[in-house]
Protein backbone atom coordinates (compact mmCIF):
# COMPACT_ATOMS: atom_id res chain seq x y z
CA UNK A 1 0.00 0.00 0.00
CA UNK A 2 1.29 3.46 -1.15
CA UNK A 3 0.75 6.08 1.88
CA UNK A 4 0.03 9.05 -0.58
CA UNK A 5 -0.83 11.36 2.59
CA UNK A 6 2.92 10.91 3.57
CA UNK A 7 4.41 11.39 0.06
CA UNK A 8 2.13 14.81 -0.53
CA UNK A 9 3.36 15.96 3.09
CA UNK A 10 6.76 15.64 1.85
CA UNK A 11 6.69 16.56 -1.74
CA UNK A 12 3.81 18.73 -2.30
CA UNK A 13 1.41 18.35 -5.14
CA UNK A 14 0.70 17.78 -8.16
CA UNK A 15 2.92 14.66 -7.61
CA UNK A 16 3.92 11.86 -10.13
CA UNK A 17 4.55 9.02 -7.82
CA UNK A 18 6.22 5.85 -9.73
CA UNK A 19 6.56 2.54 -8.24
CA UNK A 20 9.61 0.79 -9.35
CA UNK A 21 9.10 -2.19 -7.93
CA UNK A 22 6.12 -2.91 -10.68
CA UNK A 23 8.06 -1.94 -13.12
CA UNK A 24 10.57 -4.20 -12.67
CA UNK A 25 7.73 -7.00 -12.11
CA UNK A 26 6.11 -6.05 -15.41
CA UNK A 27 9.71 -6.08 -17.02
CA UNK A 28 10.87 -9.97 -15.64
CA UNK A 29 6.98 -10.87 -17.24
CA UNK A 30 7.61 -9.83 -20.25
CA UNK A 31 11.62 -10.81 -21.04
CA UNK A 32 10.67 -14.53 -19.35
CA UNK A 33 7.55 -14.59 -21.99
CA UNK A 34 10.01 -14.58 -24.97
CA UNK A 35 12.40 -16.71 -22.97
CA UNK A 36 12.64 -19.76 -26.06
CA UNK A 37 14.54 -17.41 -28.07
CA UNK A 38 17.22 -15.02 -27.74
CA UNK A 39 15.06 -11.43 -27.03
CA UNK A 40 15.77 -7.85 -26.45
CA UNK A 41 13.19 -5.76 -24.75
CA UNK A 42 13.86 -2.42 -25.56
CA UNK A 43 12.12 0.19 -23.52
CA UNK A 44 9.77 2.58 -25.46
CA UNK A 45 11.24 5.57 -23.66
CA UNK A 46 8.38 7.93 -25.02
CA UNK A 47 6.20 6.16 -22.31
CA UNK A 48 8.25 7.60 -19.44
CA UNK A 49 11.23 9.11 -20.18
CA UNK A 50 12.22 10.44 -16.95
CA UNK A 51 16.03 9.54 -16.93
CA UNK A 52 15.45 7.76 -13.47
CA UNK A 53 12.74 5.10 -15.10
CA UNK A 54 15.29 4.94 -17.41
CA UNK A 55 18.33 4.44 -15.58
CA UNK A 56 15.63 1.33 -13.69
CA UNK A 57 15.14 -0.51 -16.58
CA UNK A 58 18.93 0.02 -18.01
CA UNK A 59 20.32 -1.78 -14.74
CA UNK A 60 18.03 -4.77 -15.71
CA UNK A 61 19.35 -4.85 -19.19
CA UNK A 62 17.38 -3.36 -21.10
CA UNK A 63 17.38 -1.57 -24.32
CA UNK A 64 15.71 1.66 -25.50
CA UNK A 65 13.10 2.34 -28.21
CA UNK A 66 13.93 5.96 -28.98
CA UNK A 67 11.67 8.44 -31.48
CA UNK A 68 13.84 11.53 -31.33
CA UNK A 69 17.83 12.28 -31.17
CA UNK A 70 16.84 13.74 -27.75
CA UNK A 71 15.33 9.89 -26.37
CA UNK A 72 18.47 8.68 -27.95
CA UNK A 73 20.50 11.04 -25.56
CA UNK A 74 18.60 10.62 -22.56
CA UNK A 75 18.92 6.50 -23.09
CA UNK A 76 22.26 7.06 -23.09
CA UNK A 77 23.00 9.22 -20.38
CA UNK A 78 21.02 6.97 -18.52
CA UNK A 79 22.99 4.06 -19.30
CA UNK A 80 21.73 1.97 -21.99
CA UNK A 81 24.23 0.67 -24.02
CA UNK A 82 24.60 2.07 -27.49
CA UNK A 83 24.25 -2.04 -28.92
CA UNK A 84 20.85 -2.32 -27.58
CA UNK A 85 19.43 1.58 -28.59
CA UNK A 86 17.33 1.72 -31.80
CA UNK A 87 16.09 4.88 -33.14
CA UNK A 88 12.33 4.89 -34.89
CA UNK A 89 9.57 7.86 -36.68
CA UNK A 90 8.36 9.14 -39.14
CA UNK A 91 10.57 12.51 -39.56
CA UNK A 92 13.84 12.08 -38.79
CA UNK A 93 16.55 15.30 -39.49
CA UNK A 94 19.55 15.16 -41.33
CA UNK A 95 21.30 15.80 -38.04
CA UNK A 96 19.39 13.44 -35.87
CA UNK A 97 20.43 10.34 -38.02
CA UNK A 98 24.03 11.93 -38.62
CA UNK A 99 24.13 11.46 -34.78
CA UNK A 100 22.75 8.24 -34.23
CA UNK A 101 25.14 6.90 -36.96
CA UNK A 102 28.17 8.43 -34.91
CA UNK A 103 26.76 6.91 -32.00
CA UNK A 104 26.91 3.68 -33.44
CA UNK A 105 23.30 2.38 -32.37
CA UNK A 106 21.53 -1.14 -32.74
CA UNK A 107 20.37 0.43 -36.17
CA UNK A 108 17.72 2.97 -37.11
CA UNK A 109 14.10 2.18 -37.89
CA UNK A 110 13.66 3.51 -41.29
CA UNK A 111 10.13 4.28 -42.30
CA UNK A 112 10.32 5.84 -46.01
CA UNK A 113 12.73 5.39 -48.93
CA UNK A 114 13.05 8.58 -48.91
CA UNK A 115 14.39 8.70 -45.19
CA UNK A 116 16.36 5.61 -46.65
CA UNK A 117 18.41 7.68 -49.27
CA UNK A 118 19.27 10.54 -46.60
CA UNK A 119 20.67 7.77 -44.46
CA UNK A 120 22.77 6.10 -46.65
CA UNK A 121 23.97 9.20 -48.01
CA UNK A 122 24.79 10.68 -44.23
CA UNK A 123 26.71 7.74 -43.88
CA UNK A 124 28.71 7.81 -47.05
CA UNK A 125 29.74 11.61 -46.11
CA UNK A 126 30.36 9.77 -42.39
CA UNK A 127 32.70 6.82 -44.34
CA UNK A 128 30.44 4.65 -42.60
CA UNK A 129 27.88 1.73 -42.93
CA UNK A 130 24.76 2.79 -40.92
CA UNK A 131 22.92 -0.36 -39.67
CA UNK A 132 19.06 -0.13 -40.25
CA UNK A 133 15.71 -1.77 -40.31
CA UNK A 134 12.85 -1.22 -42.18
CA UNK A 135 9.63 -0.50 -40.39
CA UNK A 136 6.73 -2.62 -42.08
CA UNK A 137 3.33 -1.59 -42.69
CA UNK A 138 0.89 -4.72 -42.61
CA UNK A 139 -2.34 -2.95 -43.70
CA UNK A 140 -3.32 -4.62 -40.59
CA UNK A 141 -6.05 -2.73 -38.22
CA UNK A 142 -5.33 -3.63 -34.64
CA UNK A 143 -8.22 -2.51 -33.25
CA UNK A 144 -7.37 0.23 -30.72
CA UNK A 145 -8.45 3.94 -30.37
CA UNK A 146 -7.81 5.31 -33.77
CA UNK A 147 -5.19 7.75 -32.62
CA UNK A 148 -3.17 5.18 -31.49
CA UNK A 149 -3.36 2.90 -34.30
CA UNK A 150 -0.64 2.60 -36.51
CA UNK A 151 -0.46 -0.02 -38.83
CA UNK A 152 -3.01 0.60 -41.71
CA UNK A 153 -1.81 2.13 -44.98
CA UNK A 154 -4.48 4.91 -43.65
CA UNK A 155 -1.49 5.88 -40.91
CA UNK A 156 1.08 7.50 -41.90
CA UNK A 157 3.56 5.22 -40.21
CA UNK A 158 5.94 2.51 -42.24
CA UNK A 159 6.34 1.17 -45.37
CA UNK A 160 4.06 -1.27 -47.80
CA UNK A 161 5.46 -4.86 -48.56
CA UNK A 162 6.98 -4.63 -51.85
CA UNK A 163 8.28 -0.90 -50.93
CA UNK A 164 9.92 -2.88 -48.45
CA UNK A 165 11.29 -5.73 -50.30
CA UNK A 166 12.81 -2.87 -52.50
CA UNK A 167 14.29 -0.78 -50.25
CA UNK A 168 15.92 -4.08 -48.78
CA UNK A 169 17.44 -5.12 -51.98
CA UNK A 170 18.97 -1.46 -52.51
CA UNK A 171 20.15 -1.47 -48.88
CA UNK A 172 21.71 -4.74 -49.39
CA UNK A 173 23.64 -3.11 -52.26
CA UNK A 174 24.73 0.05 -50.77
CA UNK A 175 28.22 0.01 -49.46
CA UNK A 176 26.97 2.37 -46.54
CA UNK A 177 23.61 0.58 -45.49
CA UNK A 178 23.13 -2.71 -43.70
CA UNK A 179 19.93 -3.96 -42.75
CA UNK A 180 20.20 -6.23 -40.17
CA UNK A 181 16.30 -5.76 -38.95
CA UNK A 182 12.63 -5.46 -39.65
CA UNK A 183 9.84 -3.58 -37.97
CA UNK A 184 6.40 -3.51 -37.19
CA UNK A 185 3.94 -1.79 -34.48
CA UNK A 186 0.56 -1.50 -35.10
CA UNK A 187 -0.59 0.15 -32.62
CA UNK A 188 -0.46 0.79 -29.20
CA UNK A 189 -3.00 -0.54 -25.76
CA UNK A 190 -4.20 -3.35 -27.82
CA UNK A 191 -6.24 -6.07 -26.30
CA UNK A 192 -6.54 -8.41 -29.50
CA UNK A 193 -4.10 -10.75 -30.07
CA UNK A 194 -5.41 -11.42 -33.70
CA UNK A 195 -4.24 -8.40 -35.56
CA UNK A 196 -0.90 -9.32 -33.71
CA UNK A 197 -0.35 -12.40 -34.60
CA UNK A 198 -1.40 -11.66 -38.10
CA UNK A 199 1.51 -8.95 -38.74
CA UNK A 200 4.38 -11.25 -37.42
CA UNK A 201 2.91 -13.60 -39.85
CA UNK A 202 3.03 -11.20 -42.64
CA UNK A 203 6.37 -9.68 -41.80
CA UNK A 204 7.98 -13.26 -41.10
CA UNK A 205 7.22 -14.22 -44.69
CA UNK A 206 8.61 -11.16 -45.75
CA UNK A 207 11.93 -12.39 -43.68
CA UNK A 208 11.90 -15.92 -45.42
CA UNK A 209 11.70 -14.10 -48.74
CA UNK A 210 14.54 -12.10 -48.33
CA UNK A 211 16.50 -14.80 -47.18
CA UNK A 212 15.75 -16.62 -50.12
CA UNK A 213 17.38 -13.60 -52.12
CA UNK A 214 19.95 -13.92 -49.52
CA UNK A 215 19.46 -11.03 -47.42
CA UNK A 216 19.66 -12.19 -43.90
CA UNK A 217 18.36 -10.66 -40.85
CA UNK A 218 19.44 -10.77 -37.41
CA UNK A 219 16.49 -8.70 -35.71
CA UNK A 220 12.42 -9.02 -35.88
CA UNK A 221 11.04 -6.37 -33.85
CA UNK A 222 7.71 -6.52 -33.44
CA UNK A 223 7.82 -2.87 -31.35
CA UNK A 224 5.62 -2.35 -28.77
CA UNK A 225 1.71 -1.74 -27.54
CA UNK A 226 0.68 -4.79 -25.29
CA UNK A 227 -2.22 -3.15 -23.90
CA UNK A 228 -2.69 -2.91 -19.85
CA UNK A 229 -5.70 -2.48 -17.43
CA UNK A 230 -6.97 0.76 -16.89
CA UNK A 231 -11.19 -0.42 -16.33
CA UNK A 232 -12.17 -3.98 -17.00
CA UNK A 233 -10.17 -4.47 -20.40
CA UNK A 234 -9.42 -8.48 -20.89
CA UNK A 235 -5.49 -8.71 -21.63
CA UNK A 236 -3.41 -10.71 -23.55
CA UNK A 237 -1.63 -12.44 -21.27
CA UNK A 238 2.05 -11.89 -21.96
CA UNK A 239 2.92 -15.95 -22.32
CA UNK A 240 0.26 -15.86 -25.55
CA UNK A 241 1.66 -12.96 -27.21
CA UNK A 242 5.08 -14.34 -27.22
CA UNK A 243 3.84 -17.35 -28.11
CA UNK A 244 2.09 -16.25 -30.75
CA UNK A 245 4.91 -13.95 -32.25
CA UNK A 246 7.80 -17.10 -31.77
CA UNK A 247 5.53 -19.22 -33.68
CA UNK A 248 5.48 -17.60 -36.89
CA UNK A 249 9.27 -17.53 -36.51
CA UNK A 250 9.79 -21.34 -37.22
CA UNK A 251 13.22 -21.85 -39.62
CA UNK A 252 14.39 -18.29 -38.67
CA UNK A 253 17.47 -17.76 -36.40
CA UNK A 254 16.60 -14.32 -35.24
CA UNK A 255 16.44 -12.59 -32.14
CA UNK A 256 13.01 -10.58 -31.46
CA UNK A 257 12.99 -7.26 -30.13
CA UNK A 258 10.00 -5.86 -28.30
CA UNK A 259 9.42 -1.98 -27.93
CA UNK A 260 7.33 -2.26 -24.80
CA UNK A 261 6.41 1.49 -23.46
CA UNK A 262 2.80 0.97 -21.62
CA UNK A 263 2.80 -2.17 -20.56
CA UNK A 264 6.23 -1.49 -18.30
CA UNK A 265 5.37 1.58 -16.81
CA UNK A 266 1.42 2.98 -16.97
CA UNK A 267 0.20 0.89 -13.95
CA UNK A 268 3.39 1.79 -12.38
CA UNK A 269 2.10 5.46 -12.04
CA UNK A 270 0.11 7.41 -9.74
CA UNK A 271 -1.31 11.54 -10.30
CA UNK A 272 -2.20 12.68 -6.85
CA UNK A 273 -3.75 16.09 -6.49
CA UNK A 274 -5.37 18.24 -3.97
CA UNK A 275 -9.06 19.01 -3.97
CA UNK A 276 -9.25 22.59 -3.98
CA UNK A 277 -12.87 23.24 -4.11
CA UNK A 278 -16.25 21.74 -4.55
CA UNK A 279 -18.55 24.04 -7.09
CA UNK A 280 -22.27 23.32 -8.31
CA UNK A 281 -23.54 24.73 -11.24
CA UNK A 282 -27.34 23.80 -11.18
CA UNK A 283 -27.48 19.94 -11.15
CA UNK A 284 -23.97 19.61 -12.23
CA UNK A 285 -21.13 18.94 -9.16
CA UNK A 286 -17.64 19.44 -9.89
CA UNK A 287 -15.00 18.75 -7.76
CA UNK A 288 -11.98 21.17 -8.55
CA UNK A 289 -8.40 19.81 -8.21
CA UNK A 290 -5.21 21.35 -7.94
CA UNK A 291 -3.90 19.39 -11.16
CA UNK A 292 -4.74 19.60 -14.67
CA UNK A 293 -4.52 18.76 -18.19
CA UNK A 294 -1.45 20.29 -18.87
CA UNK A 295 0.32 17.81 -16.16
CA UNK A 296 -2.16 14.44 -17.87
CA UNK A 297 -3.63 14.97 -21.15
CA UNK A 298 -5.01 11.38 -21.84
CA UNK A 299 -8.38 12.23 -20.26
CA UNK A 300 -8.84 15.41 -22.99
CA UNK A 301 -7.36 13.80 -25.64
CA UNK A 302 -8.39 10.74 -25.90
CA UNK A 303 -11.15 10.78 -23.49
CA UNK A 304 -9.33 8.71 -21.96
CA UNK A 305 -10.24 6.45 -18.98
CA UNK A 306 -8.49 6.62 -15.55
CA UNK A 307 -9.44 5.22 -12.00
CA UNK A 308 -9.88 7.91 -9.70
CA UNK A 309 -9.59 7.01 -5.64
CA UNK A 310 -10.41 9.92 -3.29
CA UNK A 311 -7.99 9.71 0.29
CA UNK A 312 -10.56 11.70 2.39
CA UNK A 313 -12.22 10.93 6.16
CA UNK A 314 -15.24 11.48 4.31
CA UNK A 315 -18.45 9.31 5.02
CA UNK A 316 -20.55 10.48 2.66
CA UNK A 317 -22.57 8.63 0.08
CA UNK A 318 -21.10 8.63 -3.42
CA UNK A 319 -22.29 11.02 -6.27
CA UNK A 320 -21.76 11.83 -9.78
CA UNK A 321 -18.80 14.54 -10.15
CA UNK A 322 -17.04 15.76 -12.94
CA UNK A 323 -13.31 16.09 -11.26
CA UNK A 324 -11.99 19.16 -13.41
CA UNK A 325 -8.72 21.02 -13.08
CA UNK A 326 -7.77 24.52 -12.88
CA UNK A 327 -6.92 25.49 -16.74
CA UNK A 328 -9.50 27.51 -18.44
CA UNK A 329 -10.63 25.05 -21.08
CA UNK A 330 -13.93 22.74 -20.90
CA UNK A 331 -11.33 19.95 -21.75
CA UNK A 332 -9.47 20.04 -18.12
CA UNK A 333 -10.97 16.86 -16.76
CA UNK A 334 -10.00 13.60 -15.24
CA UNK A 335 -12.92 12.37 -15.19
CA UNK A 336 -17.07 12.85 -15.71
CA UNK A 337 -19.88 11.82 -13.77
CA UNK A 338 -17.52 9.70 -11.44
CA UNK A 339 -18.98 8.49 -8.21
CA UNK A 340 -17.04 9.79 -5.48
CA UNK A 341 -18.05 10.83 -1.53
CA UNK A 342 -18.32 14.68 -0.61
CA UNK A 343 -14.72 15.93 -0.37
CA UNK A 344 -13.12 18.63 2.19
CA UNK A 345 -10.27 21.37 0.76
CA UNK A 346 -6.90 19.19 0.74
CA UNK A 347 -8.15 15.86 0.53
CA UNK A 348 -6.23 14.07 -1.99
CA UNK A 349 -7.26 12.63 -5.23
CA UNK A 350 -5.13 10.05 -7.12
CA UNK A 351 -5.56 9.64 -10.56
CA UNK A 352 -4.48 5.53 -11.18
CA UNK A 353 -2.28 3.87 -14.60
CA UNK A 354 -0.55 7.39 -15.05
CA UNK A 355 3.07 6.14 -15.27
CA UNK A 356 2.79 6.01 -19.41
CA UNK A 357 1.99 9.21 -21.57
CA UNK A 358 1.05 11.11 -17.97
CA UNK A 359 4.08 13.48 -17.61
CA UNK A 360 5.65 13.10 -21.08
CA UNK A 361 2.50 14.39 -22.60
CA UNK A 362 2.78 17.27 -20.11
CA UNK A 363 2.63 21.42 -20.62
CA UNK A 364 3.38 24.58 -19.41
CA UNK A 365 0.05 25.34 -20.69
CA UNK A 366 -1.33 28.49 -18.56
CA UNK A 367 1.92 28.87 -17.26
CA UNK A 368 1.67 26.16 -15.08
CA UNK A 369 4.90 24.52 -13.91
CA UNK A 370 5.01 20.72 -14.61
CA UNK A 371 4.93 18.63 -11.26
CA UNK A 372 7.61 16.89 -9.42
CA UNK A 373 8.30 13.24 -10.15
CA UNK A 374 8.68 10.84 -6.89
CA UNK A 375 10.29 7.09 -7.45
CA UNK A 376 8.95 4.49 -4.70
CA UNK A 377 11.90 1.43 -4.30
CA UNK A 378 11.65 -1.19 -1.87
CA UNK A 379 9.09 1.20 0.34
CA UNK A 380 11.63 4.17 -0.28
CA UNK A 381 10.85 7.20 -1.97
CA UNK A 382 12.72 9.64 -3.59
CA UNK A 383 12.48 12.86 -5.57
CA UNK A 384 13.45 11.89 -9.73
CA UNK A 385 12.51 15.08 -10.81
CA UNK A 386 12.29 18.83 -9.15
CA UNK A 387 9.38 20.50 -9.22
CA UNK A 388 9.25 23.37 -12.41
CA UNK A 389 9.23 26.77 -10.63
CA UNK A 390 7.96 30.27 -12.85
CA UNK A 391 11.91 30.65 -13.00
CA UNK A 392 12.17 27.48 -14.93
CA UNK A 393 9.10 28.16 -17.07
CA UNK A 394 10.38 31.79 -18.29
CA UNK A 395 14.24 31.03 -18.22
CA UNK A 396 14.57 31.26 -22.22
CA UNK A 397 12.24 34.31 -22.33
CA UNK A 398 13.37 36.70 -20.14
CA UNK A 399 16.62 37.63 -21.70
CA UNK A 400 14.21 39.19 -24.55
CA UNK A 401 12.28 41.58 -22.72
CA UNK A 402 13.58 45.11 -24.31
N1 LIG B 1 7.20 1.41 -30.65
C1 LIG B 1 6.70 2.33 -31.50
C2 LIG B 1 7.24 2.42 -32.84
C3 LIG B 1 5.67 3.19 -31.06
O1 LIG B 1 5.17 4.09 -31.91
C4 LIG B 1 5.18 3.09 -29.74
C5 LIG B 1 4.13 3.99 -29.26
C6 LIG B 1 5.74 2.11 -28.90
C7 LIG B 1 6.73 1.28 -29.39
C8 LIG B 1 5.27 1.91 -27.49
O2 LIG B 1 3.94 1.54 -27.46
P1 LIG B 1 3.27 1.02 -26.10
O3 LIG B 1 3.96 -0.27 -25.74
O4 LIG B 1 3.49 2.06 -25.07
O5 LIG B 1 1.85 0.85 -26.44
N2 LIG B 1 0.03 8.82 -26.17
C9 LIG B 1 -0.75 7.62 -26.40
C10 LIG B 1 0.09 6.46 -26.84
C11 LIG B 1 0.94 6.74 -28.07
C12 LIG B 1 1.77 5.57 -28.48
C13 LIG B 1 2.72 5.95 -29.54
N3 LIG B 1 3.61 4.91 -29.95
C14 LIG B 1 -1.55 7.31 -25.14
O6 LIG B 1 -1.47 8.08 -24.18
O7 LIG B 1 -2.31 6.35 -25.10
Amino acid sequence: MIDFKELVKEYKTPLYIYDLDYMRAQYTELKDAFKARKSILCYAVKANSNLSVIRHFAKMGSGADCVSIGEVRRAFLAGIPSYKIIFSGVGKTDDEIREAIEKDILYINVESEAELGRIEGIAKELHKKSRISIRVNPNIDPQTHPYISTGLHDNKFGVDLSTAKRMYIKANNSQNLDPVGIHFHIGSQLTELKPIYESAAIVADLVRSLQNIKIELKFFDVGGGLGVKYDNETLIPTYDYAQAILGTLQGLDVTVLCEPGRFLTANAGYFVSKVLYEKQNGEKKFVVIDGAMNDLLRPALYSAYHKIEAITDSKSAPRAVDIVGPVCESGDFFAKDYELPELEHNDLVVVHSAGAYGFGMGSNYNTRGRSAEVALEGGVSRLIRKRETFDDIIALEKEFLD
